[in-house]
């Protein structure tokens, strides 16, 4: 009779942990307590909503646009998470805006679950943090005032001449590594190097591919120049996880795959490319 007795209470105690969902962490005997995410994916869904870090100056990726009237984040990877976050179950996007410079900074401390902003997934960064397979993979390209779209042909017209990057981002070591004769001016926002293009505080900026298409096809007065730089696999955007986001990762992976596959990600840039670009003529 002790027997079975002892044999039932397994039994039950064997169903507990199934109920929990075969929480890692729960140890079967305090059923009263609520049982703990065992990872970071449950504990979003359970939260019920995605923090996001993203730096919207970036069109078309990320980007502020008037929508009916009013200053909403919009672009690829914003449309790219919403639908992401819709496969995975996940009721509601939290977007927090800032610079680029500081979005691995908030992922690394925990501000937000995942940092999505055109990041590269370079070597050097997959040191501290994870990523998801890749998304995008853009070209690096030189932007210059139309005026002097002849005078800059190739890197050593650039040589002694101020040439812009990102803070924080890949673009600030390929004006150093790529064109050592140059003298880097780093700026926090997009937005901003284009300005300066502009109005000549800055003779040239780097920026990468569809990112340069959409704020030349917001200026007319500047150009991509024909100065031919080096791209590497390793400037591909991925989202950006906290380090050891396994389940996260495989979830988002197997979502991403499936935009990728049916073409949604290419259409999502085509159609916040030409979003940017009516905005601006507003
Ligand atoms: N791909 C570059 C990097 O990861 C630039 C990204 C900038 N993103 C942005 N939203 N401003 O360094």
């Amino acid at each position: 009779m002790k027997k079975l007795i002892g044999l039932t209470s397994i039994v039950i105690g064997l169903f507990a942990l199934t109920a929990c969902g075969g929480g890692g962490n729960s140890t079967g005997s305090d059923s009263s307590k609520a049982p703990e995410a065992s990872n970071q994916l449950e504990q979003i869904k359970e939260a019920g909503v995605l923090k996001v870090g993203t730096s919207a100056d970036f069109a078309p990726f990320e980007f502020h646009a008037m929508v009916n009237g009013k200053d909403t984040i919009v672009g690829a990877d914003i449309d790219m998470v919403n639908a992401l976050a819709k496969e995975l179950g996940i009721p509601k996007v939290d977007f927090s805006d800032m610079e680029f410079n500081a979005v691995l900074a908030a992922l690394e401390q925990g501000q937000v679950d995942i940092a999505v902003s055109g990041i590269s997934a370079t070597e050097e960064r997959k040191k501290s943090i994870d990523f998801t397979m890749n998304y995008f993979l853009p070209e690096q390209k030189v932007i210059v005032h139309k005026d002097n779209l002849a005078k800059y042909k190739e890197i050593s017209d650039l040589s002694g001449k101020k040439v812009g990057a990102q803070k924080g981002s890949i673009q600030e070591s390929i004006v150093k590594d790529q064109l050592p004769e140059s003298q880097i001016v780093s700026v926090p926002k997009v937005p901003s190097l284009v300005l300066e293009l502009k109005q000549g505080s800055i003779d040239a900026l780097v920026a990468e591919s569809a990112v340069a298409e959409s704020y030349v096809g917001q200026n007319d007065d500047i150009a991509i120049a024909d100065v031919a730089l080096e791209t590497s696999e390793d400037e591909a955007y991925a989202i950006a996880l906290p380090k050891g986001s396994t389940e996260l990762q495989a979830a988002l992976n197997e979502a991403l795959q499936k935009l990728i596959d049916d073409g949604t990600i290419a259409e999502f840039v085509q159609k916040n490319t030409d979003l940017a670009n009516e905005n601006a003529s507003k």
